[in-house]
């Protein structure tokens, strides 16, 4: 496995729920995705996300390189992880600005992760590698990482405290996470909408498990999310439509 590979898991594990039934005394195990719909609005319309993504989205990246690094270039082997990477945006332009670090990026869906890797193969960016790996389980060791970066992720996870719990999990001491998110509820949700409407088109199906609206979190609930955890430092500020949040951990 190259270093900075994770083992990646098959696909999210639907836990089994238990629901009563109308005989009293007796449950019944009904598995959550007979509830809601494992099809994603991310595997349907991949590409309709990588146009969002490219195109119309905020680019963070020197906001990701100065926050983490100031003007200083990250040390050789540097190890990268984002979470919920979807077309590999940043990891890819992170790799491609740093030859010498080694980055991973993670997704749930199939359609991302091979998106992000045909991108990076398209551009020669060989210090990059996209894993099919959910960010709330994720396989990697505890510590692995030196760097952790997340963007746009809380708008269609169902766990944010689970998420960050993972994030902290697998820092190394003294590792950082840079995270980026919304602050709109409506302007998150327009590619959303635009990917429910589009997929209710062209593909007939259950539905899908996104919502028709982001998850925005308030000033107040996002910096909560981040200061649950024993971090020796956390900050957090808005520019704009979005907010940040950078923690080191101990
Ligand atoms: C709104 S997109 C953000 C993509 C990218 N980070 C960006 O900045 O554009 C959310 C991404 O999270 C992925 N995702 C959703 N649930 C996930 C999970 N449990 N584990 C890993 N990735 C997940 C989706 O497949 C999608 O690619």
């Amino acid at each position: 496995m190259p270093p900075n590979a994770v083992a990646s898991t098959p696909e999210v594990a639907e836990r089994p729920i238990r629901q009563r039934t109308d005989s009293p005394g007796r449950t019944s195990v009904k598995s959550r995705a007979s509830a809601e719909s494992t099809d994603s609005l991310f595997e349907r319309v991949a590409w309709l996300y990588a146009f969002c993504r490219e195109r119309l989205f905020r680019d963070d990246t020197d906001r990701i390189i100065s926050a983490l690094w100031q003007t200083q270039t990250p040390a050789d082997g540097t190890r990268v992880i984002e979470l919920g990477c979807g077309p590999g945006f940043y990891s890819r332009k992170l790799a491609r600005r740093f030859p010498r670090i080694a980055v991973t990026g993670v997704d749930r869906s199939e359609s991302q992760v091979r998106s992000a890797r045909q991108r990076a193969a398209a551009q020669n960016v060989n210090n990059c590698i996209f894993e099919r790996v959910n960010a709330l389980a994720l396989s990697s060791a505890d510590a692995t990482f030196d760097i952790l970066i997340a963007s746009r992720i809380f708008t269609v996870l169902p766990d944010h405290q689970r998420a960050v719990a993972e994030m902290f999990r697998v820092l190394k001491p003294g590792g950082r996470c840079f995270i980026a998110e919304p602050r709109h509820v409506f302007w998150a949700s327009i590619p959303l909408m635009a990917m429910w409407l589009l997929a209710s088109v062209i593909h007939s199906g259950n539905g899908y498990r996104e919502p028709r609206k982001a998850t925005v979190l308030k000033t107040e609930a996002f910096s909560n999310l981040f200061r649950q955890l024993p971090w020796k430092a956390v900050r957090i500020w808005q520019d704009g439509r979005y907010q940040y949040a950078l923690c080191e951990k101990s």
